[in-house]
């Protein structure tokens, strides 16, 4: 097993390896005494691991309850949030007690918001059961649950104490599923490490995905090590996803964030470079790379459409927006556009 170590406001191991799920109980007992561990899940991961996870932390002297949500983007919602709350406060759930989060984004979202906020704070573990779980949103403390006007709008920065990443979950996981997350591994390469975006060029992520969570997971470390709060280079982490959300939210969430992440992507690569931010087209460079791992590249909303649903994005203050765009091969970097150019750099890159 791998173990990458975070240090931000709280010092962590990110566990990565493949078959130790039945093990996570006396994993988490090297670093939590015995207590009450919440397991909030999703239906679909739950009917899987659910019992496993269970078992190990009770035969490790854990005393386990469960919560159990729909599978969907849906779930990150208040209504789930403040059901967690009131289950936890009606199950005498103390400070000292443990959530674990048992799944994709969606529930790891959620519970660390849900930590984050019940008596103003409780340890929790992520136990990330998707390809972008694993690499991103497990890693690095942002939780948050989605309000009406967009995703995300409600959130808090907050560590777990662990993260077990047990690769062996990513065979249940849907084609389409895997692929998607392949996204947010594609963006670590084209972001900050040229040897990694070669890598991905020359290989199958599928064959050596144990490398390449680790390698993701060490690069979002080293981000959130320097920049744990996202003042600055932090945001480099946002490559393809101002416009990536734009998408989501005109599809009404039915294009994933790893699919609109994707098309983002493309669309800032090349925007970037017929607008004059970058000084070199590397579209020819992400294109290749998306596809080969069966990634959408386009979409059908009009620049037009997009420009509007983006204008919503947290990155925006009042009239500029702050976009990742390609500096060199393997380099992004942080630029501000005015907000009034944003629906030009659309539809330039969309071209
Ligand atoms: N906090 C962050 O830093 C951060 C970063 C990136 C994305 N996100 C968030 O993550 C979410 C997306 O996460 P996701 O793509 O993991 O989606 P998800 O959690 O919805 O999981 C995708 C689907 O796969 C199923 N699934 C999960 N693990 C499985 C397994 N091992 N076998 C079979 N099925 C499995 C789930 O039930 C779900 O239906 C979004 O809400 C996004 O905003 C957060
Ligand atoms: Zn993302």
């Amino acid at each position: 097993m791998e173990i990458v170590k975070v240090s931000a406001s709280k010092e962590y191991n990110v566990h990565i390896g493949s078959g130790f799920l039945d093990l996570v109980g006396e994993k988490i007992k090297e670093i939590k005494r015995l207590c009450r561990v919440v397991i909030i899940s999703d239906d679909t991961v739950y009917s899987l691991y659910g019992e496993r996870v269970s078992k190990s932390l009770e035969d490790s002297g854990y005393n386990v309850v469960k919560f159990v949500v729909p599978h969907g983007e849906d779930s990150k919602s208040f209504e789930n949030y403040e059901s967690i709350l009131e289950f936890c406060a009606e199950n005498s759930i103390t400070r000292t007690d443990l959530f674990v989060a048992l799944g994709g984004g969606v529930v790891g979202d959620l519970t660390g918001f849900v930590a984050s906020t019940y008596l103003r704070g409780v340890d929790f573990v992520q136990i990330p059961t998707t390809v972008l779980s694993m690499v991103d949103s497990s890693v690095g403390g942002k939780t948050a649950i989605n309000l009406k006007a967009g995703k995300n709008l409600c959130g808090a920065f907050y560590q777990p104490i662990a993260v077990f990443a047990d690769c062996e979950t990513l065979k249940t996981l849907p084609e389409e599923t895997f692929n998607e997350g392949c996204a947010e591994i594609i963006k670590y390469g084209m972001i900050l490490d040229k040897d990694f975006l070669t890598f991905l060029q020359d290989n199958d992520i599928r064959n050596n995905i144990e490398y390449v969570i680790k390698r993701c997971v060490e690069i979002k470390r080293d981000v959130v090590n320097r920049d744990e709060f996202e003042k600055g280079e932090r945001k480099l982490l946002n490559f393809g996803h101002t416009i990536g959300h734009a998408i989501e939210k005109c599809s009404n969430l039915t294009i994933s964030h790893g699919n609109a992440v994707a098309i983002g992507m493309v669309i800032a690569t090349k925007g970037a470079y017929e607008i004059g931010m970058s000084d070199e087209d590397f579209t020819d460079v992400i294109l290749p790379i998306l596809e080969k791992n069966n990634l959408p590249t386009a979409c059908d909303f009009s620049a037009e459409e997009l420009y509007k649903a983006s204008l919503s994005d947290k990155k925006r203050s009042l009239d500029t927006m702050s976009l990742i765009v390609p500096e060199e091969y393997g380099l992004c970097k942080i630029m501000k556009l005015p907000v009034e150019d944003l629906q030009n750099f659309i539809e330039k890159g969309m071209n």
